[in-house]
């Protein structure tokens, strides 16, 4: 498997992992956000057994805190969370 063949990449958040909500939830709440995006990652989990056979290379990432018009005008080019 390699992102030179096809592949799903599934753009996550740091913010949808469970075992790091107790570290992250002060700092951004967001409920819709982190339950849409745990649900991504559960689709990606999903797609990587369904796809797996073929082949195809099926992962989530976070891109660190980046800033665009989501991440807001604050946030360090070099933010990582
Ligand atoms: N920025 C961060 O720090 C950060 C951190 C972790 C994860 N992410 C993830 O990275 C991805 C990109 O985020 P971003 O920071 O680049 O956000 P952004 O600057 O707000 O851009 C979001 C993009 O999504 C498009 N979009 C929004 N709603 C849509 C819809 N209903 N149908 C089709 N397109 C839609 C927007 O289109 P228009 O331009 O036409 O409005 C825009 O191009 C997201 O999945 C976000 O969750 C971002």
């Amino acid at each position: 498997m390699s992102c030179r063949r096809s592949a799903i990449i599934n753009m996550s958040t740091v913010l949808a992992s469970v075992k790091k909500c107790p570290e992250t939830f002060q700092m951004a709440q967001m409920y819709p956000y982190r339950t849409s995006k745990a649900a991504l990652n559960m689709l990606t989990c999903c797609q990587a057994e369904d796809f797996k056979h073929r082949g195809i290379l099926v992962t989530a990432i976070h891109p660190g805190w980046v800033r665009t018009e989501m991440g807001g005008p604050q946030v360090s080019l070099h933010y990582t969370l």
